[in-house]
């Protein structure tokens, strides 16, 4: 008899139940608080370190929530910082957009000037104000830290928790597993969703069956796993994760075969590219399951985390209103060397990204029949043990004085 999948709960899911109130999460009373308590007061991730891997390089990043943009620059002395992107004089935005190499930020309006470690460099005709002093009109910085190739920031005046405390058990668990990839796609989209409902659709495989049977039918399930249950889920202290069983007889269709004929699978990646067989650190493939497909986590509040063997993934969602939703995924993968490499990693994007379509179509459904008012609570399973996770965090910490 073919042994049948079971789920290993690891961490306190006792107190984590499956019916959510969502009503109260479509109102704006609550969007705020979600934003001032959450958002205003949380790490929150911003970018990739290797987004500016040299000194003096800067990006710009909006902050929807919050409604401010950052600039995110490596000093001279290769530290990141983060500022408001927002001159001191008469708080024109210093950068306008992008990203780049620079030593100072020059202001466009009247021309004050700024260290990239954001001390002020120069006053434009100086002799004419009053009433300034210099010393106290550096950029306004926001607390920042870097964790594996993660750039975090957080906009409290004095951060309740230091990112490591924020980030758990899962701090030392990813050393090295971001490194040495390369960036290939970026997708954005603003939607018509509630975060909440935006990133519950990403953080459960109990979806993939029904949304993704056209795209990905067979890559999970099979006679040992007909409703596809991980084999494996963690809640921490505001986080969580699960790794997925992929299917040993996936049968790939003629296009996949020829792309993954050489190169190094990326998905599924058992036998012969056996996942066991790789050095993972102990946060990814925790179980060292065979079979392992990746893993789905949340780092919260706002981050989908994908982790497999030869590429990894993350998905933003920034609440931009109680029904607004601002994603934003990008794709990692191994550092290609052949034209076969290549040919993996171009099929494997093309067929990510319809997935991910797929999965932003279903929200902004949800969300509008929610805003309707008819209905209160929605019911989740152990398999949505994340979700769970995720709105016992949210109320945590909004009723967090
Ligand atoms: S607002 Fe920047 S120099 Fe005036
Ligand atoms: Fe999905």
């Amino acid at each position: 008899m073919t042994e049948v999948t079971t789920t290993r709960f690891v961490g306190d899911t006792s107190g984590l139940g499956g019916c959510v109130n969502m009503l109260q999460r479509m109102q704006p009373e609550f969007f705020q608080r979600e934003v001032d308590r959450i958002f205003r007061r949380g790490w929150l991730l911003v970018a990739c370190d290797s987004d500016i891997p040299e000194k003096n390089d800067y990006l710009c990043r909006e902050i929807p929530p919050l409604k401010t943009s950052l600039i995110i620059a490596r000093g001279g002395d290769g530290k990141v910082r983060a500022f408001h992107n927002m001159c001191r004089h008469r708080a024109n935005k210093l950068v306008p957009e992008g990203r780049g190499q620079a030593r100072a930020f020059v202001c466009g309006f009247h021309g004050w000037s700024y260290h990239n470690d954001g001390r002020l460099a120069g006053i434009t005709d100086r002799g004419q104000f009053t009433d300034i002093d210099e010393a106290t009109l550096g950029l306004l910085s926001v607390h920042c830290e870097v964790w594996e190739d993660f750039i975090f920031v957080n906009f409290d005046k004095e951060p309740r928790e230091t990112l490591e405390e924020w980030l758990g058990s899962m701090y030392g668990q990813y050393r090295g597993f971001f490194n040495g990839r390369r960036k290939i796609a970026t997708h954005e989209i603003t939607v018509d969703a509630n975060w909440n409902v935006a990133i519950n659709s990403f953080t459960e495989g109990y979806h993939a069956l029904f949304v993704h049977k056209a795209t990905v039918p067979d890559y999970q399930g099979g006679s040992g796993n007909p409703d596809r249950h991980r084999p494996y889920m963690e809640v921490t202290n505001y986080h969580g994760r699960y790794s997925v069983e992929g299917n040993p007889n996936h049968k790939p269709t003629k296009v996949e075969g020829i792309a993954y004929q050489r190169g190094r699978k990326m998905y599924p990646t058992f036998p012969p590219n056996a996942a066991v067989e790789l050095d993972l650190p102990s946060g990814v493939n925790a179980l060292r399951i065979e079979n392992w497909l990746h893993d789905v986590g949340e780092v919260f509040p706002n981050i989908m985390l994908v982790c497999s063997a030869h590429w990894h993934s993350l998905v933003w969602f920034w609440p931009i209103d109680v029904d607004k939703t601002f994603v934003r995924a990008e794709m990692f993968v191994y550092e290609p060397e052949t034209v076969d490499d290549h040919m993996c990693q171009t099929y494997f994007r093309t067929r990510l990204r319809e997935v991910f379509r797929e999965d932003v179509a279903v929200i902004e459904a949800i969300t509008r029949q929610l805003k309707s008012g008819v209905m209160e609570n929605i019911y989740l399973s152990k398999q949505e043990m994340l979700l769970r996770k995720h709105y016992a965090a949210v109320d945590e910490l909004i009723a967090r004085p």
